[in-house]
């Protein structure tokens, strides 16, 4: 395997001023992640709503530079005093967001929506673009005459196939994707997922795959990050996460995730507690407030990811065999 995304250590800081006289606060977004996304693959990322996903996202497009931390993209460095020419990354990587009403700009048409990134990056003719985005709308399901169209014309589903041609026009290799299917109906999710997954076989294209929908994950993901306040706590292997989740707060977010089979029996794991500030969380493991297997070292000491099998979890009742077994088979959700 070939990592075509590394990052380590990879942070981002916000001052934030909350009010116009407050004094300003540091908010860490994300902190010291450290992970890497193989050629190819799709990598999902999992976390309840302000964990950062969107922060790493916004990092991995280069619309924000991390405040610490390396990061290489396609074999560039893009942080540090290393830095290499991100230039011609701009049209390596490309991102699709949740809302496909926003992203798309309701004055101009479709084409030249779509053509735009061609606009921006390259010298092709009026022409040339023009036969580029018919084939990108072609690509992504969409017909030569919807190229005139305004984007209130179409359905979330289809305005999702167009911000999906904008992305893939300047031919890159990294999608990433912001909760590219969070807006639809359960009905047009599927075409759409079905979709990115043509769309990855055909074109070797490697997923960042943002989602907080555990089922949908399932589905798409090769491996999965889980986030909690801002760090990677588990990385693993699809298959491995869902069967045998290790950290407690995946273990929690799974057992959130409602059942397709209604028989099953499934052991709910309660999140305990409020999801801490993140202007001021709390010592140790940002999970130890919540979790039932927190001990004085937890509360203390932060724990970083180790290898368990397949598996990297950063958590001492992992580390130190304190963890009771995933009741895997109740876990399990087909
Ligand atoms: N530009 C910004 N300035 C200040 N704080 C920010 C900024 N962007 C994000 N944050 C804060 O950083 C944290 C992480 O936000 P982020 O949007 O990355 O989370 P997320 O995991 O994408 O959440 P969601 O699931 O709601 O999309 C949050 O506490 C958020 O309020
Ligand atoms: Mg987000």
């Amino acid at each position: 395997m070939n990592a075509i995304v590394t990052a380590k250590d990879v942070s981002q800081v916000y001052e934030v001023r909350r009010g116009m006289f407050a004094k300003q606060l540091e908010l860490k977004a994300v902190k010291e992640a450290s992970f890497s996304v193989e050629e190819g693959e799709t990598l999902a990322i999992v976390g309840e709503s302000g964990c950062g996903k969107s922060t790493l996202a916004r990092m991995l497009t280069m619309i924000e530079t991390p405040s610490a931390g390396e990061l290489d993209i396609d074999g560039v460095r893009i942080t540090g005093k290393d830095k290499g020419d991100a230039k011609r990354l701009r049209s390596t990587v490309q991102i699709v967001f949740q809302n496909p009403y926003g992203a798309l700009n309701p004055r101009q048409k479709v084409g030249t929506i779509i053509e735009e990134p061609l606009k921006i990056n390259t010298s092709l003719s009026r022409a040339e673009r023009r036969a580029k985005a018919e084939a990108a709308l072609a690509e992504v399901g969409l017909r030569p005459e919807h190229y005139g169209r305004y984007p209130h014309m179409f359905s979330g589903g289809q305005r999702q196939r167009i911000a999906i041609a904008r992305a893939i026009i300047l031919e890159p290799k990294i999608l990433v994707l912001d909760e590219p299917v969070s807006a639809l109906d359960v009905s047009i999710q599927a075409q759409i997922l079905n979709l990115l997954a043509d769309l990855q076989d055909r074109l070797g294209l490697t997923y960042v795959f943002i989602s907080h929908d555990l089922s949908v994950v399932r589905h798409v993901a090769d491996r999965v990050m889980v986030m909690y306040l801002g760090r990677p706590v588990e990385i693993a292997p699809v298959d491995a996460l869902y069967a045998d989740p290790l950290h407690p707060y995946t273990r929690a977010l799974l057992s959130a995730t409602p059942a397709t089979d209604p028989t099953k029996k499934v052991e709910r794991i309660r999140l305990t507690g409020e999801l801490p500030s993140p202007f001021n969380p709390p010592p140790g493991c940002s999970f130890n407030p919540r979790c039932p297997y927190a001990n004085e070292r937890c509360r203390t000491e932060l724990p970083v990811l180790k290898r368990h099998g397949a598996t990297e979890v950063a958590c001492f009742a992992v580390d130190e065999g304190r963890l009771p077994p995933a009741r895997a088979e109740t876990l399990i959700q087909a």
